[in-house]
């Protein structure tokens, strides 16, 4: 066997093992719910819980981390209620058209309070009112 062969041979077998420990260790987002809580206790009301993987499965990322502007860093988007109901960030889908509208607070405020801000549910996702 020639040395580029073997070379070229276990460049594959480097590929296969970097594919097979990626596909096992999946980004945690992936599954997971959000909690935004940046501004929502402070200002009264309960965490939002966001099921990432519900949209994610729905509508492709860049309609949201691009068009939408949601940077992709849990809690590192400044959402205020007024942006929503004018039709920005959730509010673009969440407007009784799309989906149901910004007055059913309850649904997307489903947080347990004194929930932080990040990635909850790793693996799995549970939605609203779990966490
Ligand atoms: C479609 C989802 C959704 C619905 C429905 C919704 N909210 Fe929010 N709301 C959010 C998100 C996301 C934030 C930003 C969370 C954070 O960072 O704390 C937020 C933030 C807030 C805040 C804090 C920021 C600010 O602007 O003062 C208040 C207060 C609030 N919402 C009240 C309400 C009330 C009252 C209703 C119902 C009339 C409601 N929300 C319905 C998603 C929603
Ligand atoms: C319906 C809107 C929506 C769609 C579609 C969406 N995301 Fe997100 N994503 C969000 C929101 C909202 C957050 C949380 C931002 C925050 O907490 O301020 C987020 C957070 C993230 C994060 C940060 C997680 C962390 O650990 O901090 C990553 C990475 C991400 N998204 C990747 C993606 C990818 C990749 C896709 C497509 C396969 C996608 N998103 C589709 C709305 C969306
Ligand atoms: C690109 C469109 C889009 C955006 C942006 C979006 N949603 Fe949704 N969302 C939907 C659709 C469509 C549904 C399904 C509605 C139905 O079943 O009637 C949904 C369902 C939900 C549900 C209930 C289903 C579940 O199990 O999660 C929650 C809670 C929710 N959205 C919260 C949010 C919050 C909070 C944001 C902003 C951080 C957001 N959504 C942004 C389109 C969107």
């Amino acid at each position: 066997m020639s040395r580029k062969t073997m070379t070229r041979r276990r460049l594959i077998r480097i590929c296969v093992t970097l594919a097979f420990a990626l596909a096992a260790f999946p980004a945690p987002a992936e599954y997971a719910d959000v909690v935004l809580n940046k501004r929502s206790e402070k200002e009264g009301v309960r965490p939002v819980v966001f099921s990432h993987w519900f949209h994610r499965i729905r509508f492709r990322c860049k309609v949201c981390h691009f068009e939408l502007g949601f940077k992709m860093r849990a809690g590192a988007n400044d959402v205020l209620m007024a942006d929503i109901i004018d039709g920005k960030f959730c509010g673009m889908c969440h407007n009784n058209n799309i989906a149901w509208g910004a007055d059913r607070c309850d649904l997307c405020h489903s947080g347990r309070p004194g929930l932080k801000s990040g990635i909850y549910g790793g693996h799995q996702t549970l939605g609203p009112g779990r966490w």
